[in-house]
């Protein structure tokens, strides 16, 4: 008999966001988000409307096809269905004061049918669909103003669905508002515009409002479970070169820092001196300091890639990665978007996020971005995948070697479960899903759902609890 590393009740899944999957962008009293003029994703500037050529605006339609979605995720065996709520379904303007019915009575909707399959929800509060009236009126997180409205919303999520969701994530990869600033802070100013400060305030009044989240839920859903979310990418040094090692310390360190601060509950002494250095005096109240003393529960982070590191302004950095990238790693292939496939850095993060917080972890994304061709074999179309599986084959025969390492796993699902609109490129054809959809980049296709090969691979993984994985 196989023996497996995965421990018994390891939550098995797959993860979306609500600006790829849903569409129905103007429907049910939703407001417009900030995917809303974004049709290139970061690839190009927003726009000043929505306009035909954005893919998100009915994305893969779950909006209304949610239960036969949810229904082939229960066909695969999932423990777990990561989803995020529109806040601007919730909220249409951000800054309303009360909120709209029908779009919490969307996703109670969805909670009856995950729990209609005993598939357990975690939710996303915010994955970069910040209301768009709050970055134009705002500046989105640049203004402490968003903390409150934040806190409004949570509040009302906590509310309604406390009771029936346990695991939750504050904000979707918290650390990449330095990458990405208006899709992930909302942030309408340029970002060539932003100064350092404008950068690190907001992302300081992020961490203000996850961590008052976190103090929220004590108080009106006290058997909820409050994660961060961080996009990991480990840094290797280039060389060993000592200069090169401690250059990827600090590399590493803008993104640790993020985890550091949710998971002790204050600015260790390495990023204060990042911010010394810059000449960032940060508005730091005393209460802020209160609150950020509100701790996770859990670490959860997105993983696709490792990055290099180097001292020498002369070495080229065309290395890709998920929103930033750095040196190329000769020693790793790279999938069809040039992002490093590193099975093995999986093994490092969770290894070295354990080694640091102790605390609970939580793999909410990790998967292959490529190009699909769906095919016929005996009246059945399919795409076959074996590229796909490989992948993801290898990132979790790595994970397996953590839980041997003794790393504390609470799950694993991975990215677009189902084909949905991609975040970077707003691509449909960038495909992460075990569930091909039919809708092509130029908006055409039949939005009909076609398993492939690699449904059937994850839920043999599933049911075999990982047994079934090749080494
Ligand atoms: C993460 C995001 O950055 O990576 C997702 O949380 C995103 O929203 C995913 O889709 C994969 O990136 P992309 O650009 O391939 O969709």
């Amino acid at each position: 008999m196989s023996t497996t590393p995965f421990p018994d009740g390891f939550l098995w899944g797959g993860a979306t966001a609500a600006n790829q999957i849903e569409g129905g962008y103007d429907q049910g009293g939703k407001g417009l988000s900030i995917q809303d003029v974004m049709p290139k994703g970061i690839m190009a500037p927003p726009v000043e409307a929505p306009t035909p050529d954005n893919l998100k605006l009915e994305a893969i339609d779950f909006y209304h096809r949610y239960a036969e979605d949810i229904a082939l995720f229960a066909k695969m065996g999932f423990g777990v269905y990561r989803l995020s709520i529109a806040w601007s379904r919730i909220f249409p303007n951000g800054d309303d004061a009360e909120p709209n019915e029908e779009g919490l009575a969307f996703y109670d909707r969805v909670f009856d049918e995950l729990e209609k399959h005993g598939i357990e929800p975690l939710v996303t509060i915010s994955h970069y669909e910040t209301p768009l009236n709050l970055a134009r009126k705002y500046d989105g997180w640049v203004s402490r103003d968003l903390i409150g409205f934040y806190e409004r919303y949570v509040r009302v999520l906590f509310t309604r669905y406390g009771a029936r969701v346990k695991y939750w994530l504050t904000f979707n990869e918290i650390n990449s508002v330095l990458h990405a600033p208006f899709m992930s802070g909302g942030i309408q100013t340029p970002k060539e515009e932003l100064s350092t400060k404008d950068l690190y305030q907001a992302i300081h009044h992020e961490l203000v409002a996850s961590a008052s989240a976190t103090k929220i839920a004590r108080e009106l859903a006290p058997n909820a479970q409050i994660g961060c979310m961080i996009l990991a990418m480990p840094t290797y040094p280039f060389t060993p070169d000592p200069q090169d090692v401690l250059k990827s310390l600090h590399t590493d360190h803008s993104n640790l820092m993020f985890g550091d601060i949710h998971v002790r509950g204050e600015y260790p002494g390495y990023a204060l001196r990042i911010l010394r250095e810059q000449g960032v005096e940060l508005d730091i109240t005393d209460e802020d300091r209160e609150t950020l003393k509100n701790t996770v529960d859990f670490v959860s982070f997105s993983y696709y890639s490792s990055v290099a590191e180097s001292a020498d302004p002369e070495v080229i950095r065309e290395g890709k990665g998920n929103l930033f990238g750095g040196v190329e790693n000769p020693k790793l292939p790279v999938s069809q978007w040039g992002w490093a496939i590193d099975p093995v850095g999986l093994r490092v993060v969770l290894n070295q996020f354990w080694d640091r917080w102790q605390k609970p972890l939580f793999i909410v994304e990790n998967g292959l971005g490529a190009r699909d061709e769906l095919v016929e074999i005996d009246g059945r179309k399919t795409v076959i995948d074996d590229y796909r599986i490989a992948y993801l084959n290898d990132h979790l025969v790595q994970v397996g070697e953590a839980l041997e390492d003794g790393v504390d796993l609470l799950g694993y699902t991975t990215w677009g479960c189902i084909d949905i609109v991609s975040a970077s490129t707003a691509q449909l054809s960038k495909r992460y899903g075990f569930i091909y959809v039919d809708r092509n980049d130029d908006g055409s296709g039949t939005l009909e759902r076609y398993p492939k090969k690699s449904f059937d691979w994850y839920s043999e993984v599933i049911a075999t609890n990982g047994a079934s994985l090749s080494r």
